[in-house]
């Protein structure tokens, strides 16, 4: 669906939201301006290239370009002035207190602000504490006389599936209390066909980090349930079929690993413990699920190294280097725990991921022990113990009796993908998760 009044939009921001942002909204017809002061990046974005592995990314900023609906630029003046719509979509990472740190939402807010036409809607989309609002319009307010108005649209869209997630969303939550603001942000989002939440800025930042924090504590919870059921004789899977069938609780999104990881949840659920610390709210939810996530892979190396009876020596596959599959992304990826670890215990370890190699040998620097290499098969060549640390399909579907040796294997299953009879039937020893 087109609109019938398309409107100008301004992203700041180049990342991983703003670029998908800013492709969808000029796909449904709206003439966009991507903003940002990396000159690389805003010159291999304008001929096409998206500076990261998301699927289907690169055919949709392909279409809006070639629409002439999107373009890029570093020019401040050129993007904001005849923007009606100005979204920012920065980083906002958290600072060593655990708290946001919103260096960036103020450096675009005071960039733009003497550009700003009267009328202008300036939306914050990146994930920012409640209230905000108010130092952003603080800074605006310093360098311009026009009128304005401010809203907060939180994104949540997840990596991997970003394009179909932000085409499609669940909801839109849209925080203004202005009607004309309501108004103007209702209309450019009417053609995702989703629902509409309309509710204060501060609600609609809390949000944000609640449904992020939410679905962190159902994945920590699945995965202590893992570890009951691992001294019990149950099994994690069977027990979240049991429950999953309650209408109240859902069979979805609490499948166990290794715990959570990317650049949200960790972020988010850290920054809400430090908001909730800082209000007094104590003890808190976040603060154990915090302490639980971060100790879940230190804790499953060592059962890992028992099971397998001592990792010194042995010959590692590592498979997934990226935090979770279809992405290349490495922020807070089960890897960067295990592989140390595996090394530390005189493992000789070989990574693959299908998408993150070039930004693994980057992050993960070859040393002793660690050698990086550019197949699957070479990754298992040899190997003692196979771990399935990320759930690529390649990973997933791969027979294993191919490279099954006159020798005990062991092949652990962090995500519990794959079939334990037929991993069993292959000859390897099969460990997976919350299973006996
Ligand atoms: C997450 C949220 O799902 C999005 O809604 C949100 O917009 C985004 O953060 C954000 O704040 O920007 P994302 O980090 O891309 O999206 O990835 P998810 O697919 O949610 O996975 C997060 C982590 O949880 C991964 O480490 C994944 O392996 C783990 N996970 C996920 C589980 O351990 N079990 C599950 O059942 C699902």
């Amino acid at each position: 669906m087109l609109y019938s009044n398309p409107m100008t939009v301004a992203v700041i921001g180049t990342g991983f939201v703003g670029v998908v942002s800013a492709a969808a909204y000029a796909s449904f017809g709206n003439t966009v301006v991507g903003l940002d002061i990396d000159e690389k990046k805003v010159a291999d974005l304008q001929s096409g290239l998206v500076p990261f592995h998301e699927p289907g990314l690169p055919e949709l900023l392909r279409e809006a370009l070639d629409s002439g609906n999107l373009t890029f630029t570093t020019d401040y003046k050129k993007a904001i002035s005849n923007a009606r719509v100005i979204i920012i979509a920065v980083g906002t990472p958290s600072k060593a207190d655990g708290s946001a740190d919103l260096t960036y939402v103020h450096a675009a807010s005071e960039a733009m602000a003497g550009y700003l036409q009267p009328g202008a809607v300036v939306v914050v989309k990146s994930t920012v504490p409640p209230g905000t609002l108010h130092s952003v319009d603080e800074i605006i307010g310093k360098h311009t006389d026009v009128s304005y108005d401010l809203a907060s649209v939180p994104e949540f869209l997840k990596e991997g599936t970003a394009v179909a997630d932000t085409l499609k969303p669940d909801r839109v939550v849209i925080g203004a209390t202005k009607d004309s603001t309501i108004k103007i942000l209702s209309e450019l989002h009417e053609p995702f066909n989703a629902e509409i939440v309309v509710v204060s800025p501060e609600s609609a930042q809390m949000a944000k980090y609640a449904a992020n924090s939410y679905l962190a504590t159902r994945i920590t919870f699945a995965n202590q349930i893992a570890n009951l059921c691992e001294h019990t004789g149950a099994q994690i899977d069977e027990v979240l079929s049991a429950i999953g069938l309650d209408q109240r609780i859902g069979s979805h999104y609490w499948y166990p690993g290794l715990g959570y990881g990317g650049s949200c949840f960790p972020k988010d659920v850290r920054e809400l413990k430090h908001f909730a610390e800082q209000v007094g709210e104590v003890p808190n939810i976040f603060s154990a699920i915090n302490e639980l996530n971060e100790k879940r892979i230190p804790g499953i190396i060592e059962k890992l190294d028992a099971a397998v009876g001592g990792m010194g020596g042995k010959k590692i596959a590592v498979l997934g280097l990226a935090f979770k599959p279809n992405t290349d992304d490495m922020r807070e990826a089960p890897c960067l725990s295990v592989i140390p670890k595996l090394v530390e215990k005189g493992a000789e370890v070989r990574g693959f991921d299908p998408a993150a190699l070039s930004v693994a040998r980057q992050i993960l620097k070859e040393q002793s022990g660690l050698l990086l290499v550019d197949s699957l098969e070479q990754a298992l060549e040899d190997a003692d113990v196979v771990i399935v640390l990320i759930e690529w399909p390649e990973f997933v579907n791969f027979d294993y009796s191919m490279t099954k040796l006159d020798k005990k294997q062991w092949l652990f299953d962090a995500r519990n993908q794959l079939d334990p009879a037929k991993v069993k039937s292959w000859g390897y020893e099969y460990i997976g998760i919350g299973q006996n």
